[in-house]
């Protein structure tokens, strides 16, 4: 294909805390992921998102960064992360990193002078404090605002350790295009950017009114303006040379497409994520529409939009699949406290025919770290072993984040799992029952989800059909997704419960489980050569 890399592209999320643990800390770091970039390479990605590693307190997991110019020492160094990056791109691999720019820690300088220059100080105004709250809620759950000693409130619309910046502060951008321009100039090939859609907040701070389609935190009109100035710094990274041209993607969850339509466009960000997939049930139709409303949403935009599966913030794919698919539609509590039965091999079945159809659409697609192992949620965290802020913030009625978290199972039969040289009590525990997940274990199952996924991004990588490009849906039943891109690539997928026969004069490229007389039976994707 001929567009940027960006477009065409493989990502695999590394969630670094949880990937692979070089010292025995019992946390991921640096030199881990460097360490398995074979691995990587394996896999046949183009590309690794890494979430935050800057110095943290990790009270979000990194997502509260106390200095956007370094590595915190648990992940290790800077010169661990220009290692990282000269070995990828050795494997022609590229690196992206995430900027945090809604909210820094509590820790950060700024921060800390804003508390003690007090009210009406300049350092004050680099954030949002305000003599009164209003009714904003966190995103974590409880109010949005926390009173400091002199009686000011100031804006979290997430932890209190998270302050809002006030991005109407001449330092806040300023200290933004540094923060770009070193991370990129140390060979990151792109970034993914958090919250990209509320960084601007209505200045007048309006309570929110009970029935409010979208709070006055979203999408404020300078955000454009924005992102054209930080798409001319991409853009002015060469051409032609490993990373080559510079991309980023933005976390915007959009409830409606006329909420994402003005970021995509030729001179703004080049992409935004398309989580559709991951709200939606396992059900011909839905999937059909959400792929219908983005390729609608891109066509002559300039802008792409990256599937995914799943996150570092999303139940577990397998999980998701297993259960009662109505439950999608409110997917937090009953699934993320396991009140709601997971059928596992049925998740799991499910997982590998949406995998085929996450790689066989156009565009880019984002793998998160362990789906490709088929890791089911993992549901039985103790409490006091939690980490996620929304657990506490909740009183625990919000189980949070963690179960699709934990670390990565590399070999052996009980945790660590490899994950660390040596036993270790790991930040988050592993379950006892993953030795048949492990890397070691699935590489030499010829029918694992590893293998299929190694099967699928190698074929993407050399099939001329795949990546960017157009697709074209065929007639089909109510149960089945059947489309072909060209040339000569053909996909159907069973959704329903009676199997479907594959069209004569193709040949089967790839399957996400068994085939019998070109059978395909319920739960079951096909990739075919038309
Ligand atoms: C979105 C990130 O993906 C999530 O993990 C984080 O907690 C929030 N943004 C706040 O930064």
């Amino acid at each position: 294909m001929a567009g940027p890399w960006w477009r065409d592209a493989v990502v695999y999320q590394v969630y670094p805390r949880s990937f692979a643990d070089s010292d025995a800390s019992g946390e991921g770091d640096l030199q881990g992921i460097r360490s398995r970039l074979p691995y990587l390479a394996d896999l046949a990605v183009d590309a690794i998102w890494l979430n935050p590693f800057y110095t943290s307190p990790l009270h979000d997991s990194g997502y509260d960064v106390a200095d956007y110019f370094d590595v915190d020492p648990r992940f290790g160094t800077l010169e661990d992360f220009d290692a990282l990056v000269t070995d990828a791109a050795a494997l022609k691999i590229r690196v992206i990193i995430d900027i945090v720019p809604n909210h820094c820690s509590s820790r950060h300088p700024w921060f800390q002078e804003a508390i003690i220059a007090g009210p009406g100080s300049d350092a004050r105004e680099r954030f949002i404090f305000r003599d009164s709250p209003n009714n904003w809620q966190s995103a974590f759950g409880g109010p949005a605002w926390t009173r400091t000693q002199d009686g000011q409130w100031y804006l979290h619309l997430f932890d209190s350790t998270q302050p809002d910046f006030n991005w109407r502060h001449p330092d806040v951008p300023a200290m933004f295009e540094r923060v770009l321009r070193f991370w990129l100039d140390r060979g990151a090939a792109a970034i993914r950017i958090d919250m990209a859609n509320t960084l601007f907040k209505d200045p007048e701070l309006p309570d929110l009114p009970e029935d409010a389609p979208l709070a006055p935190y979203y999408d404020q009109p300078e955000l454009h303006q924005l992102y054209r100035s930080w798409r001319k710094i991409l853009d002015s990274y060469p051409a032609g040379t490993f990373p080559g041209p510079r991309g980023a993607v933005a976390e915007i969850w959009f409830s409606s497409p006329g909420t994402v339509r003005p970021y995509l466009t030729k001179d703004g960000l080049p992409q935004t994520f398309n989580f559709r997939l991951t709200l939606v049930p396992w059900a011909a139709a839905e999937l059909r529409a959400v792929i219908d409303e983005a390729c609608e949403l891109i066509k002559d935009s300039g802008g792409s939009m990256p599937w995914v599966l799943g996150n570092h913030d999303i139940t577990r794919l397998v999980s998701r699949l297993g259960i009662d698919q109505a439950l999608i539609r409110h997917p937090t509590d009953a699934l993320k406290r396991g009140e709601a039965q997971v059928d596992v091999p049925m998740g799991t079945r499910r997982a590998r025919a949406a995998v085929l159809l996450l790689l066989a659409l156009p565009g880019t697609a984002y793998l998160y770290q362990g789906d490709e192992l088929g890791l089911p949620e993992h549901y039985a965290i103790p409490a006091s072993r939690r980490e996620d802020p929304t657990f506490r913030r909740t009183g625990g009625a919000a189980v949070g984040r963690d179960g699709c978290r934990v670390p990565l199972p590399w070999s052996g039969t009980a945790p660590p799992y490899g994950f660390a040289s040596r036993p270790v009590r790991t930040w988050l525990p592993q379950p006892t029952d993953w030795a048949t997940l492990t890397v070691e274990a699935e590489l030499s199952d010829p029918d694992s989800v590893l293998n299929l996924y190694r099967a699928a991004t190698h074929l993407r990588r050399e099939h001329p059909a795949l990546g960017d490009g157009d697709m074209t849906w065929l007639e089909s039943n109510p149960d089945e997704l059947a489309f072909t891109r060209e040339p000569g690539f053909g996909f159907v997928a069973n959704l329903g419960d009676k199997p479907i026969y594959l069209p004569a004069g193709s040949r089967i490229l790839l399957a996400s489980g068994p085939i019998v007389n070109r059978g395909v039976p319920a739960d079951t994707a096909v990739w075919l050569q038309h």
